[in-house]
Formats: structure tokens, C-alpha cells, sequence
């Protein structure tokens, strides 16, 4: 386990208690700081004996990998698009599969760390609030390291396959009356009364394994450093943690250029593209977020002012996409390349589409669009999007006739 200390990214101060996820003294959000010197020493080929996926990365992750709790996530396809990319106009365009995971989505490479770090803590119950994913991948590696697991999930609004994991998996799904929003707040106050460890993303442990796709990316690109990397924005800790990872690269010496992280929204729930927008820090909630991709219906995201430090830092940038603009980029992918996403996960190819038609991508930039989730997680959404099943009595001739039209 490489060292590091959790300290308080607003005001500094190291925090000790493993319990609370805002500084008890500021009241600020919690990161991970990392013990890099070992590092230094190092180059990205002294990690290749490893296979590619979270745990190549051990050095730059804060927990103990030899007793991680593990179901082989990460190390997703890095897919070059060029039909897609023909399509938008952009000439060197890549996707991040990350429908590839074990549970389906980016958060498996969280969950690793989150939960082993549960575990190295002696935590008996963890929890969540989820959109979906967090809650599938969440229910999922408990069961693994045998811990009990309750999720908090906003009634009506979770994704069938989702919905269908953490039920599946066997964690206790608690269906609140309320947007994802309110779920968090509830189990942020289950996990302020120790009741249970909370493993949403505003845990410091979270990012850490979530920084591997940003590593993995380096590594499939052979180090070479693409300009631009796009990602769907939702409680926006999967930016910071790229961002964090970029940082982090620069610190040991193996980057000397940074990727524009640019970072998507859906239109009904875009208060960080409204606050690129205003230029500003910090960012205004939306108490109604709507949109298709439930997995990003999030109106105040914990993380959402790291999430505009790593867009700036980098020179990167911020907009949002309608439901048609994602609808219609999930089924180019679908139909282009064989590559199924969710609809949040689409946000990123659709922002890439916009970005390039109101010229802010150049054409001939190398983009990396992260699509975070599987297709198979949202049936439902693509089953409404498609032409029906075609009705064929149970006859030869009504068979030919169909496949004749
Ligand atoms: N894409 C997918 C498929 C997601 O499930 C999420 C977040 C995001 C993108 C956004 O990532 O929150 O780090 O900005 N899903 C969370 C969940 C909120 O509960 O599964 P973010």
C-alpha cells in the first residue's frame, strides 16, 4: 500500500476519522493524498507484469492490494471509433469502453478500492445512495468481501438492470420517496450516525480506484497523451478522479502534457455546465433534475466544485446535451461500431458531436470519449428507441414476405 493521508481539500488539515466524509473542522470535502516518491523511481513499463486493470496502478492506490477484495475489474477496451468519428468530424476519436466491467459500469474500478479499504477498517455494513450503478457494483463487491449492504436508490427512477443487480446481488434496496438528491442526504446521515460506511464517491477512497481508467488510457495510448477527454457529468467525482490521476502523472514525471477534461451534462440537470458557463467556482443546485439518463439525474452534485477545478485546470470545458442529442449518439454507436452504452454514457459521444459542430473541437484533435456504463443497463430506454419486434405468423411464406420489404 503506498502512503497517504486523507486530508481536507478546502482547508488542508489532515483528517483521521475514517467515518466522517466532510472535514470536521471547515465542513470541506475530503481527498486522498498520496505518498509519491516510490514512484519516482519508476517507469510505466515497470507496472506492464501486471495485467492491465485497477491493480497495475497499485503503487498510486491508498489501500493494500495484495489483500484487495477484487472481481478483476478495469482494464476495458480502449475502442478507435472511426466510423463515429467520420460521422462528427472528428478524425482521431477513441472510447473508453467501460460497459465492460464486471458490473457493467466505471464505478467497479471505486468499488475495489472503496470496499477493500471497508474491509481494511473492520466496517460490518456498508451503504450507498445510488442512480444505479453504484448501487449494482456496491451490492456486488460486498457480497464478495462478505459484508452486509444497504443501498438507497430514488423510487422509480433506477434503471431496470440496475435495479435488477442490487437486488440480485443481495444488498438491502431501500426505495426512498425522493430524487437521488434525497437519498444521499439520508445516507449520508445513516453513515454520520455510524449506522453504516457510506461508499458514495464522496468517500476519498472512491476517486482513488477511479483513477485507473485515466492510467489505463495512458497506457493503451502508449503514453502518449491525447488532446481532449470527454465524460458524462453527474455527482462529479469521475472527473475529479481523471483529474487527480493527471495530476498525479505529472508529479512522478511521466506526462508533461495534460488532457482538456470536458465534462457533459443532460440539459434537465446541468448545474455544472451552468456554472462553466457563468465562469464560476462554485455552482447552483437544481432542485427538479430530469432527463433520460437517470444515471446523471443529479441536480447537486457532492463533487461538483472539484469537478470545475479539473475543467479549468486543464482548459477544458463544459455544455450539456437534450435526450434526443444522447438518444441519437447511443444509437450511432449501436449501429456504427457494435458498441452498446447507456444513455449517460452516450452523453459524452453527443457532447463530442456538439463541441465539434460549434467549433471547439478541431477536427483533428485526439479525443478520448469515456462511455461509462452498459447497454444492457437501461433496456428500457433503448427498447423505446428502436422499432418494435416485427409481428410473423408461424409460416414460411410470412417470413419472406417480411424480409422482402
Ligand atoms: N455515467 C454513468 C453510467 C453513471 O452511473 C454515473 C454516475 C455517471 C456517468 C456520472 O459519474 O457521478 O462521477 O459524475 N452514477 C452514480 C450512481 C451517481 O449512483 O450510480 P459522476
Amino acid at each position: 500500500m503506498a502512503n497517504h493521508k486523507v486530508v481536507c481539500w478546502d482547508c488542508g488539515c489532515d483528517v483521521k476519522d475514517m467515518y466522517v466524509n466532510t472535514c470536521p473542522k471547515c465542513g470541506g470535502l475530503l481527498t486522498v493524498k498520496m505518498d509519491l516518491e516510490p514512484v519516482k523511481e519508476m517507469k510505466p513499463s515497470d507496472l506492464a507484469k501486471t495485467p492491465i486493470g485497477v491493480w497495475r496502478y497499485a503503487p498510486f492506490m491508498p489501500v493494500d492490494a495484495s489483500r484487495a477484495i477484487t472481481i478483476k475489474e478495469g482494464g476495458t477496451p480502449l475502442y478507435d471509433v472511426k466510423a463515429v468519428g467520420k460521422e462528427i468530424g472528428i478524425s482521431d476519436l477513441y472510447v473508453k469502453y467501460e460497459g465492460a466491467n464486471p458490473t457493467g459500469s466505471f464505478k467497479d474500478r471505486g468499488m475495489t478500492v472503496g470496499v477493500s479499504h471497508a474491509v481494511e477498517i473492520g466496517a460490518k455494513i456498508v451503504g450507498c445512495a445510488s442512480t444505479g450503478n453504484t448501487s449494482a457494483s456496491l451490492a456486488a463487491y460486498a457480497a464478495k468481501a462478505g459484508l452486509k449492504c444497504a443501498v438507497f436508490l430514488p423510487s422509480g427512477k433506477v434503471a431496470a438492470g440496475k435495479l435488477a443487480q442490487a437486488l440480485f446481488f443481495g444488498a438491502k434496496v431501500i426505495s426512498i420517496d425522493g430524487n437521488f438528491d434525497d437519498a444521499l442526504a439520508l445516507a449520508r446521515q445513516m453513515s454520520e450516525e455510524r449506522k453504516l460506511y457510506l461508499l458514495n464517491s464522496i468517500n476519498p477512497y472512491r476517486p482513488e480506484g477511479q483513477k485507473s481508467v485515466l492510467f489505463e488510457i495512458m497506457d493503451q495510448l502508449r503514453y502518449e497523451v491525447p488532446d481532449r477527454i470527454i465524460l458524462p457529468v453527474g455527482n462529479a467525482a469521475n472527473i475529479w478522479a481523471i483529474y487527480k490521476a493527471i495530476t498525479e502523472l505529472q508529479e512522478v514525471g511521466w506526462i508533461d502534457k495534460v488532457p482538456m477534461l470536458t465534462g457533459i451534462q443532460a440539459a434537465g440537470a446541468m448545474p455544472i455546465a451552468n456554472a462553466f458557463k457563468n465562469g464560476t467556482q462554485d455552482f447552483v443546485p437544481e432542485d427538479h433534475p430530469e432527463t433520460i439518463a437517470t444515471a446523471i439525474r443529479i441536480g447537486n452534485p457532492v463533487s461538483g466544485r472539484k469537478a470545475l477545478k479539473a475543467i479549468y485546470s486543464t482548459g477544458g470545458y463544459s455544455t450539456s446535451v437534450t435526450d434526443d442529442e444522447i438518444l441519437f449518439a447511443q444509437k450511432l454507436l449501436g449501429r456504427r461500431e457494435g458498441i452498446g452504452v447507456e444513455p449517460a454514457s452516450a452523453a459524452s459521444v453527443a457532447g463530442a458531436k456538439k463541441l465539434r459542430e460549434m467549433g471547439i473541437i478541431d477536427r483533428d484533435e485526439r479525443v478520448v470519449c469515456i462511455c461509462t456504463g452498459n447497454a444492457l443497463k437501461d433496456p428500457d430506454a433503448i427498447i423505446k428507441s428502436c422499432e418494435p419486434p416485427i409481428k410473423c405468423a408461424n409460416n414460411i411464406e410470412a417470413v419472406k414476405k417480411i424480409l422482402s420489404e
